[in-house]
């Protein structure tokens, strides 16, 4: 089947089988091996991206689904060649260790950065509850989230 959705701001008709998760179209077929693929299980959380905006663990969404609608991922967060105040934070307070759970840290860090300019930490732990730190530098995380937010 054909689907065309925008990713990154850019149209993509692709001839894609119904079956192909989102997360494996973003990597496999268009190259945007950022958005990482842990478990397929939506428990971990590192395939976070945006489907027009919201956060969406994307093994658990069918790229046939996003047909028609604006993804985003962590390639898409800088603009202008300016990194987002989050990706600054997460290089200013140290907020990766081994980096796989960053892109979809960062992509929900946005996303609550957009709706809540300033959150509190519990707030921060809040949105990232659903994603896993397998190297458990949680600290550092909500530290550069808090960074981007007094940065923004
Ligand atoms: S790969 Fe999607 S939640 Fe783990
Ligand atoms: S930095 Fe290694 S899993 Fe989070």
């Amino acid at each position: 089947m054909k689907v065309t959705m925008t990713v990154n701001g850019e149209e993509v008709t692709a001839e894609i089988e119904g079956r192909l998760l989102l997360v494996h179209f973003l990597r496999d077929q268009l190259g945007l091996t950022g958005t990482h693929w842990g478990c397929d299980t939506s428990n971990c959380g590192t395939c976070v991206v945006w489907l027009d905006r919201e956060p969406v663990k994307s093994c658990t969404v069918l790229a046939a689904m996003a047909g028609g609608h604006d993804v985003r991922t962590v390639e898409g967060l800088e603009q202008g060649g300016e990194l987002d105040p989050v990706q600054k934070g997460f290089i200013a307070c140290h907020g990766l260790q081994c980096g796989f759970c960053t892109p979809g840290m960062m992509m929900t860090a946005r996303a609550l950065l957009d709706k809540n300019p300033d959150p509190s930490e519990g707030e921060i732990r809040e949105a990232i509850s659903g994603q896993i730190c397998r190297c458990t530098g949680y600290a550092t995380i909500v530290r550069s989230i808090r960074w981007a937010a007094s940065a923004s």
